[in-house]
């Protein structure tokens, strides 16, 4: 671990304007820099420097951060990569502390299988490139399959020699230790002697997030009935299958361009594909999509096209987990490749535009492609029917975030056309699996906002549209708190304390449904006890990276007024600054109000499921005495509006 001297050391020394300048071209305008979004294609640039935040924001993707996470997403480093990026740029020499002697010893582990992987890849290209055997046998094959030098080089292809311990031998002279090679699976005992366990094949080497080789799958040359076609490294301290992407240390900056990640099968399809010019694309390795695969994606996107070929186990491999995609808010896109070829083949074929014709024509949404399977196969069969609008319900209720709902009511709507039935009782259905799906547990913590959608009994309709916003409300706490805690509330109090006296801890996670949020709340309240006095700073740089990262999402970069305007209206455009306590009040009333909604929504879901008269009554009296509390709140905020 770094020192945390170390780590403040480089955080006195970030420069956000020097480093974001490395890759960025920034111009300055006012007191903030401004240049072209490097995390989405623009024209005109939109992204934003502050020098006095510390912080960038891009006012046309929404991205923003702090100078770490600029260098986490932009160099997809991890938060200590950043940190010793920066080291490295500003000659700051890193202390750590020690470390416990297991970790260490996994450390060691996976420093040495590193090491003896990259040996390994060196030595399968030096066979591949520079030996009679491998040109005959390998480099031929490749050929012939049209893949070019280049893109053979760019992925680093070689070749495992076909006698017995080719490899073995080098690796032995070369005093790599042997229960290590054994674990790369690299070599195996035979007979108590080391064997190459991927003789005779061609061999591609698998790559980390910053290029090193992790792991290899060997395939076959000739196709063989005892011999599987491809054998991997097995699951090791670095190879771990389930978080492996094949291809994506190449696909990532094209990722980003185009923001869309293209997902195929196999290796040959990513080589190709790239030899095509398509850039983008990462294999799953022929199983179906994990959870911590859909992960890796999201980072880098949320449009992922799934191209597979059109045989029905492939399809059916797809569509499995693919719901998985759905809850990761992913929105998925599926092509099928027509007549038994594969991508690498159907690329070959009809060539790098065609294809790239046939991706943007045939691609479908995933969940309508999984209608149209459905009622292919269901026919006239109204039973089968009735199925399927239940499964599809089922899916399109996994979309449940907040921010998703319109998204959620388009496939409605669509699904109900495709369907030729009722929109309002398809759009019930769904409502109840959602509904069904909540227990308790979830109605306090994070899903309010579908329940107000739901139905709303007391035929108010007026103020629920404060509720779909989602998170704003706490945001603007939180960041009323930050920006004016250390200010004056009355003669008696800062407002810090007025908002810490109506929330103490049980009620914030009442309140709040995000616990970055409460995490920063918390902290406040502890540093402000402790008679310390919290700024903007001070979070912004915290080691906890949702912190720091909440906290640059609440900051607000102020965008210039134009000189004029300004001369014109000197000293009457009122700031933030100036109308603080308004500011405060309404937001500690939007959220006392949402708490009351919450208390209503539960209360009637309580009511509903009783069929006892006396708690009924109760439930009757607690409604109208929370709907009492609703109204004098609403007027509250009313005039505070207004004002
Ligand atoms: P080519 O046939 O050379 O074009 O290879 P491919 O990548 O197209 O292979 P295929 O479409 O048959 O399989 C897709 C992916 O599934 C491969 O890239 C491998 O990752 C994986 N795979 C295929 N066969 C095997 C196997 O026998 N064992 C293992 N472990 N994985 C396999
Ligand atoms: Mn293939």
């Amino acid at each position: 671990m770094i020192t945390q001297d170390t780590i403040q050391q480089i955080q006195s020394r970030i420069d956000i304007i020097d480093i974001v300048g490395t890759f960025v071209k920034l111009k300055k305008r006012g007191a903030n820099f401004l240049g072209n979004c490097p995390f989405h294609h623009e024209k005109t640039p939109s992204f934003t420097v502050s020098p006095s935040k510390e912080i960038y924001k891009c006012f046309g993707c929404g991205k923003s951060g702090n100078a770490i996470g600029f260098l986490m997403e932009h160099e997809k480093y991890s938060y200590v990569e950043a940190l010793r990026w920066l080291a490295d740029k500003y000659n700051i020499e890193i202390e750590e502390t020690e470390t416990s002697p297991e970790f260490k010893a996994l450390q060691l582990t996976s420093d040495s299988l590193y090491i003896i992987n990259n040996f390994a890849k060196d030595f399968f290209i030096n066979a591949l490139m520079n030996t009679n055997e491998g040109n005959d046998i390998a480099l031929s094959y490749l050929k012939e399959r049209g893949f070019r030098e280049d893109i053979i080089q760019k992925f680093q292809l070689g070749y495992n020699p076909g006698a017995r311990d080719e490899f073995s031998k080098a690796a032995l002279e070369g005093q790599y230790n042997k229960e290590l090679l054994l674990k790369s699976g690299l070599v195996v005992n035979r007979d108590d002697k080391l064997s190459d366990n991927y003789r005779g094949r061609i061999i591609f080497p698998i790559h980390n997030q910053s290029g090193k080789v992790l792991g290899f799958g060997a395939r076959i040359i000739k196709s063989n009935d005892k011999a599987p076609k491809y054998i991997n490294t097995p699951e090791n301290e670095i190879y771990v299958k389930s978080k492996i992407l094949y291809g994506s240390y190449f696909a990532r900056t094209a990722i980003d361009k185009v923001n869309e990640c293209l997902l195929v099968e196999g290796y040959t399809d990513v080589v190709s594909l790239h030899q095509a010019g398509i850039e983008n694309v990462v294999a799953s390795g022929g199983t179906s999509l994990t959870i911590e695969q859909l992960r890796l994606i999201k980072k880098y996107t949320n449009n992922l096209t799934i191209i597979y070929d059109g045989d029905s186990a492939g399809i059916k491999a797809a569509l499995r987990g693919l719901d998985l995609a759905v809850e990761e808010s992913l929105n998925v896109k599926l092509v099928l490749i027509p007549n038994n070829e594969d991508p690498d083949s159907y690329v070959n074929k009809i060539g790098p535009a065609a294809f790239i014709d046939f991706i943007n024509k045939e691609k479908k949404d995933f969940i309508l492609f999984q209608l149209e399977i459905a009622l292919k196969e269901a026919g006239n069969d109204t039973s089968k029917k009735s199925i399927i609008v239940n499964q599809i319900a089922e899916t399109i209720a996994k979309i449940n975030k907040a921010e998703e709902f319109t998204r959620r009511q388009d496939y409605i709507k669509q699904v109900s056309e495709i369907l030729k039935i009722e929109e309002n009782g398809f759009n019930a259905l769904v409502n109840k699996i959602i509904r069904d799906k909540l227990t308790k547990e979830d109605l306090k913590s994070q899903r309010l906002e579908i329940l107000v959608t739901i139905e709303d009994t007391s035929g108010q309709k007026d103020t629920d549209h404060l509720f779909n916003k989602d998170e704003l409300h706490e945001q603007a706490m939180v960041r009323s708190l930050i920006e004016f805690g250390m200010k004056d509330w009355d003669e008696n109090e800062k407002v810090a304390q007025h908002i810490f006296k109506q929330f103490d801890e049980s009620d914030l996670h009442e309140m709040i449904d995000n616990k970055s949020l409460i995490k920063i709340i918390n902290i406040y309240r502890q540093w402000f006890n402790e008679g310390i006095q919290p700024t903007e700073k001070n979070f912004l740089y915290m080691e906890d990276h949702e912190i720091s990262h909440q906290v640059v999402k609440l900051m607000k970069v102020d965008m210039e007024i134009s000189p004029n305007w300004k001369k014109h209206y000197e000293g009457h455009i009122p700031s933030r600054e100036d109308l603080y306590k308004e500011e405060v009040a309404s937001t500690l009333n939007y959220l006392q109000l949402r708490k009351i909604k919450k208390m209503l929504a539960e209360n009637q879901m309580d009511l509903e499921k009783t069929a006892d008269p006396k708690e009924q009554l109760i439930f009757i009296q607690t409604h109208q005495h929370l709907k009492k509390i609703e109204i004098e709140l609403t007027k509250k905020l009313g005039t505070v509006i207004i004002k």
